[in-house]
C-alpha cells in the first residue's frame, strides 16, 4: 500500500440511519471512519444496535438512509476484501479444519489464486492461530475456543483489509477468551487488516481497542470515543486500564440513566 493510499480510510460511514420494517428506527445519524489497521470496538449495552450497524457497515443489510463507502467505492454487498466473524463460529461440520479455513478462499468474487497460493494461506492462518497440527480434525472434535481459532483464521486466510467481528469471545470462558483476545490484537497487526469488534464488554475493548466508540440512546447514536494510545499488552498498563475503565463505565451509566 503506499503512503497516499494508507492516508485513506477503510471504511468511512455517514448519517447511517436504519429501521426495521414496521419499527422504530434502530439507529440514525451514525457516522463512523475506520483506518487502514486501526482496531476500533464498538461498545454498547445489549439491544442497542451494535450487531445491526455491524451488519449494515459490513454490506449485509442495507441502510435506511445514508451513505458508506469501503475502500473508497460505494458499499452495495459484502465485499470480498472483508470479512466476517460471529460469536458461533459457524463451521461445516463436514469439513476438515483446512476445509473450513480455505472455504472462503472458493467463492467465485473473491480475487483468484492458485492451488499452490491458497495451501500457503491456508497453512499461514492455522499455524498464526496455534492450531498446526489439527488440520485434518473435523469440527465435533474442536473445543469452543479452537473452534473460533478456525473462524478467525478462515477470515484471516482471505487477507481481509476490515474484519468484522461481532462478540466473536463472548460464549468462551474467561481464560480461553483472554487467549483470543490477545492472539486478536497479534494476528491482524501481522496481517495488516483494521478491525470493527462489536462487543458489550468493557474490558475486551480496552485490552484490544486502539479506539473505543460507545453506542447508545434510542434510537442508537453514537455517544462518546476514546482512544486508547497505551502500549501493548495492555494488561501490563493496570492503572491506566482501570482508570478508564471506571470512565467509560460512568459513560455507559450516565447514558443509560439519561435514556
Ligand atoms: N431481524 C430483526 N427484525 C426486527 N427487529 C430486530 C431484528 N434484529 C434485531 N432487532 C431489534 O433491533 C434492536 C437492536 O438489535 P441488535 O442490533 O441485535 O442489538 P445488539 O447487537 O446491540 O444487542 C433490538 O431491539 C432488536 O430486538
Ligand atoms: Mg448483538
Amino acid at each position: 500500500m503506499s503512503e497516499h493510499l494508507a492516508d485513506h480510510p477503510a471504511l468511512q460511514a455517514s448519517a447511517l440511519r436504519f429501521a426495521y420494517p414496521g419499527s422504530a428506527a434502530t439507529f440514525d445519524n451514525i457516522s463512523l471512519t475506520i483506518r487502514p489497521r486501526e482496531i476500533v470496538c464498538l461498545l454498547g449495552g445489549s439491544g442497542c444496535g451494535k450487531s445491526t450497524l455491524l451488519r449494515v457497515l459490513a454490506g449485509l443489510q442495507a441502510p435506511s438512509a445514508g451513505q458508506i463507502s469501503f475502500l473508497d467505492a460505494p458499499l452495495t454487498e459484502p465485499s470480498p476484501r472483508s470479512a466476517l466473524v460471529f460469536q458461533q463460529a459457524s463451521l461445516l461440520p463436514w469439513l476438515t479444519v483446512a476445509g473450513n479455513v480455505g472455504f472462503g478462499l472458493d467463492f467465485s468474487r473473491q480475487p483468484h489464486i492458485t492451488p499452490a497460493q491458497r495451501a500457503q494461506r491456508v497453512q499461514q492462518a492455522i499455524d498464526a492461530v496455534g492450531l498446526a497440527g489439527c488440520e485434518g480434525r473435523y469440527p465435533a472434535a474442536l473445543s469452543g475456543g479452537m473452534a473460533q481459532r478456525v473462524a478467525l483464521a478462515r477470515a484471516l486466510a482471505r487477507e481481509p483489509e476490515l474484519l468484522f467481528a461481532d462478540e466473536p469471545f463472548s460464549a468462551l470462558d474467561a481464560i480461553t477468551r483472554a487467549e483470543m483476545q490477545t492472539l486478536l490484537v497479534e494476528v491482524v497487526h501481522r496481517w495488516h487488516s483494521a478491525v470493527l469488534l462489536v462487543t458489550h464488554d468493557i474490558d475486551e475493548a480496552i485490552l484490544v481497542a486502539d479506539r473505543i466508540v460507545l453506542m447508545g440512546g434510542q434510537p442508537g447514536r453514537i455517544v462518546r470515543e476514546w482512544q486508547v494510545d497505551l502500549p501493548q499488552p495492555r494488561i501490563a498498563h493496570a492503572a491506566a486500564v482501570s482508570a478508564l475503565r471506571l470512565e467509560i463505565l460512568a459513560a455507559l451509566l450516565g447514558e443509560r440513566s439519561s435514556a
